[in-house]
């Protein structure tokens, strides 16, 4: 017996939402064709598992079908899926049974707004409805499997639906869209064009399961007269994020990364992550093997793809990787997300921390693994990437602490070319060293020359040295590796050896300072502008001056870097530093001793001070006044 065929009106809120619809919440009207698909990709789903308990369903040839007909400017997308019964259909399609999309609209009511707030919209799943922001009229019909009766349902979108009798081969759901005119500056495409069907399929549905066919109607033709020309899959279908890592070969992995990374060098490290539990996602992350020349631009191409269930949500998915793991590509499938999770919605999506959370962890443990079997990897990774991880040394918590230090790698004077990790430092440290001595500069080579290093050199105490911007700051911190303190050598005051040791050379120091107190307030004075003090020096065994920074002061670097990102910091002074067993020493004793008066002594000190500050970094803060008191002293003679 047929039934005729009824009309019913949509439930309240499917109203306002196709309202929505119609005017347009998006501005990208593409999202439909992935919405359909996604559903009828969830319909295959369902059905292949159903299948498993009613083994007399047919899963044979599960596909889904784009079919275009210009003339008449239809859109279909049908697939053989599980369908829908009558009932299922008015559930379904007439009401929003999503408790999600009610909140949704109960906000956009809230707002008052005619137009819902962008921020609202990731909330929800526009789903099927979205269809309506490119059709005025869509019919579908639908068979549930394992019956034998199709329901025929139609709508324009405005408040009511048809429903009706009719009759589908095969079990599942055909949806045809009536598209609007095409209107470029709406948004609306030619739906009818296969390049643009393509390109959406593309971008979106690349890697749905199931095989996405286009099937194109002779010229002219009907779609009734079933005459096919051709039949095209548009989807790769390749994902692999989601398969066991034992059935994925590694071309098939470095293939994959190339086509996420355009990059033509295959991956240091490939990391396949599986999440099941309170949620299910896939995750496939790779290391590249270099850098990317924009590493530190702002403009980088930056974070991760998130998928749904294999359907394409977003590129570049900040929320899922901190910035200093910005160079890690890949995918995340988080298959309980709705399609269309907005930015704003990802940074507070508790699930979203969980699988960052997990994904962090994973990079870490590989880096460490890394680290610990395949050094020479490690370093071709530290190399490229160790500056950019150094700067998730800013912002950790403190239980994370020594794990991310125990991946720094960094110059060292225990040898000239191998780097040194903390571990290889504390394991070298001499009896009774309490601290983990460190030194930053410029460069490498310039560091290793510094007059700071002297004295521990002469003990044979190990110094690492930071040459990147960044260990400024995350050293100005004062982090503690394994309960060691990282201490600056060139800050404070420096005492090595032995307890015993450490009090003879305080009170021999305390000495030499009486001695010469009053030849090192005359430089004092005289350099008052420049320096905040003259001292005596227990690190150098060579050099007649050294610069170093009060305990805790910022040090000269870091004030020139954070002049250059244009905050002004007080500006602070160094301390100059005098090597008491330099000869050059006595001797301006002597000429002190003699004329407190004599000119020589103003320019002696002007000309160890510029001295101090070429050691320290190169560079003189007044080349000409140097210059000029460099012409003055040979014009005099010594
Ligand atoms: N091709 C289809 N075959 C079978 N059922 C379908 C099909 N398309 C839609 N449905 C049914 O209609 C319901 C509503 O679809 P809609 O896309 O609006 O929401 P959803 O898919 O449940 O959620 P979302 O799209 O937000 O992830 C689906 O849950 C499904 O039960
Ligand atoms: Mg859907």
């Amino acid at each position: 017996m047929t039934q005729p065929t009824e009309r019913h009106e949509f439930q309240a809120e499917v109203k306002q939402l196709l309202d929505l619809m119609v005017h347009s919440l998006y501005s990208d009207k593409d999202i439909f064709l992935r919405e359909l698909v996604s559903n009828a990709s969830d319909a295959l789903d369902k059905l292949r598992f159903e299948q498993l308990t009613q083994t007399e369903l047919s899963t044979s040839d599960l596909h889904i079908r784009l079919a275009t007909d210009a003339t008449n400017r239809t859109l279909t997308i049908s697939d053989n899926g599980i369908g829908m019964t009558r009932e299922e259909v008015i559930k379904n399609i007439g009401t929003i049974a999503r408790s999600g999309t009610r909140e949704f609209l109960t906000a956009v009511r809230d707002a008052k707004k005619p137009d819902a707030p962008p921020e609202l919209i990731g909330q929800f799943g526009v789903g099927f409805y979205s269809a309506f922001m490119v059709a005025d009229k869509i019919t579908l019909v639908s068979r549930r499997a394992g019956t034998d009766t199709a329901t025929h349902w139609e709508s324009t979108g405005d408040g009511a639906y048809t429903l009706g009798e009719a009759t589908r081969d095969h079990a599942g759901t055909t949806i045809t869209l009536h598209l609007k005119p095409v209107d470029t500056e709406a948004g609306l495409r030619d739906y009818t064009a296969e390049h643009v069907l393509k390109e959406i399929v593309k971008r979106y549905s690349d890697f749905v399961t199931y095989p996405i066919r286009m099937q194109r109607w002779r010229d002219g033709d009907k779609p009734s007269d079933h005459k096919i020309l051709e039949d095209e899959t548009l989807n790769s279908m390749k994902a692999i994020w989601d398969r066991p890592k034992a059935e994925v070969t590694e071309q098939e992995y470095k293939d994959f990364y190339r086509h996420l990374s355009h990059d033509w060098t295959d991956p240091l490290r490939t990391i396949p992550i599986t999440m099941e539990g309170t949620l299910e996602a896939y995750a496939l992350l790779y290391i590249p093997s270099k850098a990317p020349f924009d590493l530190y631009s702002a403009e980088m191409k930056r974070g991760v793809q998130l998928y749904v269930k294999r359907v394409f949500v977003m590129d570049e998915c900040k929320e899922l990787m901190p910035t200093h793991l910005r160079f890690i590509k890949g995918v995340v499938d988080a298959h309980d997300l709705s399609l269309n999770v907005s930015r704003e919605i990802l940074q507070k999506d508790r699930q979203i921390q969980v699988i960052r959370k997990q994904l962090v962890k994973k990079v870490f443990s590989t880096l460490d693994e890394m680290k610990r079997d395949k050094p020479e990897d490690y370093l071709q990774f530290w190399a490229a990437f160790g500056p950019a991880l150094k700067e998730g040394l800013l912002a950790y918590d403190a239980q994370d602490k020594d794990k991310r230090l125990e991946l720094l790698l960094t110059a060292s004077t225990h040898h000239a070319s191998d780097l040194a990790s903390l571990d290889d430092y504390v394991g070298r440290m001499k009896e009774g060293q309490d601290a983990i001595y460190f030194l930053t500069g410029s460069s490498k080579d310039a560091i290793a020359k510094s007059p700071l290093l002297e004295a521990f050199a002469a003990k044979g105490y190990e110094v690492l040295l930071f040459a990147d911007p960044i260990d400024e700051l995350w050293l100005e911190r004062a982090p503690r590796f394994k309960d060691k303190p990282l201490k600056s050598i060139g800050r404070g005051e420096v005492t090595l050896g032995s307890e015993d040791d450490r009090k003879k050379a305080a009170e021999a120091l305390d000495e030499k300072q009486k001695q010469y107190s009053d030849l090192l307030t005359y430089f004092r004075v005289h350099l008052q502008n420049e320096i905040k003090e003259v001292r005596l020096s227990s690190r150098l065994t060579s050099s007649p001056v050294c610069l170093v920074a009060d305990e805790h002061d910022l040090t000269p670097r870091m004030q020139k870097m954070l002049e250059q990102l244009g905050q002004a910091p007080p500006k602070v002074k160094p301390i100059l530093e005098l090597n008491p067993t330099h000869s050059l020493i006595p001797k301006l004793q002597a000429l002190f001793a003699e004329n407190k008066a004599d000119p020589r002594l103003g320019l002696y000190a002007e000309l160890l001070l510029g001295q101090a500050h070429l050691a320290d970094s190169g560079q003189l803060p007044d080349p000409a006044a140097f210059s000029r008191a460099l012409a003055d002293v040979m014009l005099h003679g010594v």
